[in-house]
């Protein structure tokens, strides 16, 4: 036998007992003729005395970070006790002690806060796995996981699997290929969601289909965006989107109970995607803070009661757009500050040329970037549109309509920052609803599914449909849900019908050909018997990074690609043999 107990696992009431042991040394401290060693395992540390006796043994083989040891010995009452760890308690006098495998130093301490660089933790990513933080994420994640399945299995959710290998599934993103041998010259596809294969399992009349699975795609990463991530694949016959908003906020309010022990009583604040782009300028607020955007101008017409003018200050006569925002408490900025937030939105990120502002002082006085153009007077009266208030700090951006929305949203999200107004342990969800059906590529020069293609208009928008002109009016039975600024899921009513799913083809510029070829299966399946089925997917990886109270889903991850979409550890990807190359007609 390896091991009596794990090293999280003896406390003052084992006093006496003869355990065995085995684990990675942790730490090695010698004192006189004694030496301390920290053993760890997944479940824990348990400090190992060596009396003088033992170690003349340990001189001849001294032990170093990372051995695998195994130690029999009796548990004793600590007399310098520890109460930072669960076993500080007691102590395993040690009597035997063996060496099972012996360890080169780690390149970096192996510790809660390590020394190590990202790619060199990603190199040693097993190393990097030992460290108390990592191991916590890991388990968050395997916690979440199955609190999922828990939920989803009382709802009458079956877990089916889907095929990875598959022709394109249209999600947005370009697709990874793999060659075929047995079929020269020709690729499948990875899916980039099982989009179709579950839609198909409603045809089926599976009722009520899902799966925590892995979905590929080869766009440019960022801190929230793996190659490949972990969706909570899910769909749903008979429903209307009413029915999906509720089952899945059931899902979310029972994963916070029983992960994070919240009780989320309240239903779930809805907003159309409408008022989020008006009020936070992005389709994913974050309504953890207020700071709402104020709209003065909105694609060169002044808005109703702002009291801006025509003629006072020509950058805002120039501008299509103008917002602002009133940064509580921060009138008293000095003149580095505003200097520095200048040259913060002037970043290429951001791309502003400046932003202007009003500070309304706390004596009731106000004080501009622009006091040459606009009087004291006037500076009150856009106090007042802006719902500002004494001490508050007026930011106000000006230039083309979508720049300056993103813009505008990222100064708010910046200022959040800097008032410690996003703290990671409140969270704030949100569906956001109403999506327009299609969005405009202005690279591609043409209307693109906003959603994916599968999406259904709102009933009485589908005339719009026929009127190119009106496209970026229609709205889309689709749905988000945002977690404290962070798009976690999202979804949609289908398309269930033949003829509207080939119309939707047809204004997406497919042809008649081109959507027989694609997605003649789906469309054919629709003619068998298609119930009307909606569903949606939460990134997993996302929802746990969130949970853990992080941005960033990498660590969320066990094996992560980098930036570049390499894996570090493999050195993938690779080149490949001659032979294999030929084998696959390459
Ligand atoms: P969508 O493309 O919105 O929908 O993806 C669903 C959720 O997956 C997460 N996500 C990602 N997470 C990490 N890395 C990525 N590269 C990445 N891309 C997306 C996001 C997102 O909200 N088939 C549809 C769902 C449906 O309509 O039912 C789909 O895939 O959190």
């Amino acid at each position: 036998m390896y091991r009596t107990h794990t090293c999280g696992e003896l406390r003052s009431q084992h006093t006496g007992n003869e355990v065995t042991l085995a684990g990675w040394v942790q730490t090695v401290r010698k004192f006189g003729s004694i030496t301390f060693v920290d053993l760890r395992d997944r479940y824990g540390i348990t400090q190992l005395l060596f009396n003088e006796q033992l170690n003349s043994l340990l001189d001849k083989n001294p032990l170093g970070r990372e051995f695998v040891i195994q130690v029999k010995g009796v548990v004793l009452e600590r007399s310098n006790k520890n109460n930072k760890i669960p076993t500080g308690d007691i102590e395993i006098g040690v009597a035997e002690f063996k060496i099972m495998n012996s360890a080169n130093t780690p390149p970096f301490t192996i510790e809660e806060e390590t020394d190590g660089g990202d790619e060199l933790r990603m190199k040693y990513r097993y190393l990097d796995l030992r460290r108390p933080v990592l191991k916590r994420n890991m388990e968050l994640r395997y916690r979440v996981n199955r609190s999922v399945r828990n939920y989803l299995d009382t709802q009458g959710f079956w877990d089916i699997e889907t095929p990875f290998l598959i022709r394109s599934t249209p999600e947005g993103a370009r697709d990874f290929v793999v060659p075929s041998r047995m079929n020269e010259g020709q690729f499948y596809a990875l899916p980039q969601s099982p989009q179709t294969f579950k839609q198909l399992l409603m045809v089926s009349g599976y009722d009520r289909y899902y799966q925590i699975v892995k979905c590929f795609r080869d766009e440019d990463l960022r801190a929230d965006r793996q190659p490949e991530f972990t969706q909570i694949d899910c769909e749903m016959s008979f429903v209307e989107q009413e029915d999906i908003l509720n089952i899945f906020e059931g899902l979310f309010k029972h994963v916070f109970k029983d992960v994070k022990g919240i009780e989320m009583t309240e239903a779930f604040p809805r907003m159309t995607f409408d008022d989020a782009m008006w009020h936070y300028g992005n389709d994913k607020p974050d309504i953890r803070f207020e700071m709402k955007i104020r709209n003065l101008k909105v694609e060169g017409k002044i808005q109703d009661g702002c009291p801006l003018a025509e003629g006072a200050f020509k950058v805002f006569d120039d501008a299509q757009t103008i917002l602002a925002i009133a940064v509580p408490g921060c009138a008293e900025y000095t003149r580095k500050q505003i200097d520095e937030l200048t040259e913060w939105v002037k970043r290429p990120q951001i791309g502003m040329s400046g932003v202007v502002n009003v500070k309304c002082n706390a004596d009731g006085t106000f004080k501009s970037s622009v006091d040459k153009f606009f009087n004291e007077e006037k500076l009150k009266e856009f106090a007042a549109y802006c719902h500002a208030k004494a001490g508050d700090l007026i930011l106000i951006l000006a230039g083309a309509e979508t720049r300056t929305r993103k813009a505008m949203s990222e100064l708010r999200l910046e200022m959040g920052n800097r008032l410690g107004l996003r703290n990671p342990a409140v969270y704030k969800p949100i569906w956001v609803i109403d999506f327009p059906l299609f969005e405009y590529d202005e690279e591609g020069n043409h209307w693109v599914a906003r959603h994916h293609p599968f999406t259904s208009p709102k009933p009485d928008h589908i005339a719009l449909m026929n009127d190119l002109s009106r496209y970026g009016e229609i709205k889309a039975n689709a749905y988000d849900m945002v977690l404290n600024g962070t798009e976690i899921g999202g979804g949609s009513i289908r398309i269930y019908q033949r003829d509207l799913q080939e119309k939707m083809f047809a204004a997406l510029g497919m042809s008649k050909e081109e959507a027989q070829d694609k997605f003649g299966f789906l469309m054919g399946a629709f003619e068998y018997g298609a119930p009307p089925h909606g569903g949606l997917a939460f990134g997993f990886d996302r929802l746990c990074s969130l949970l853990g109270g992080q941005e960033s889903i990498r660590d969320f991850i066990a094996f992560p690609k980098n930036n570049s979409g390499r894996d570090v550890m493999l050195d993938a990807p690779s080149g490949i043999d001659e032979s294999q190359r030929k084998e696959l007609g390459l």
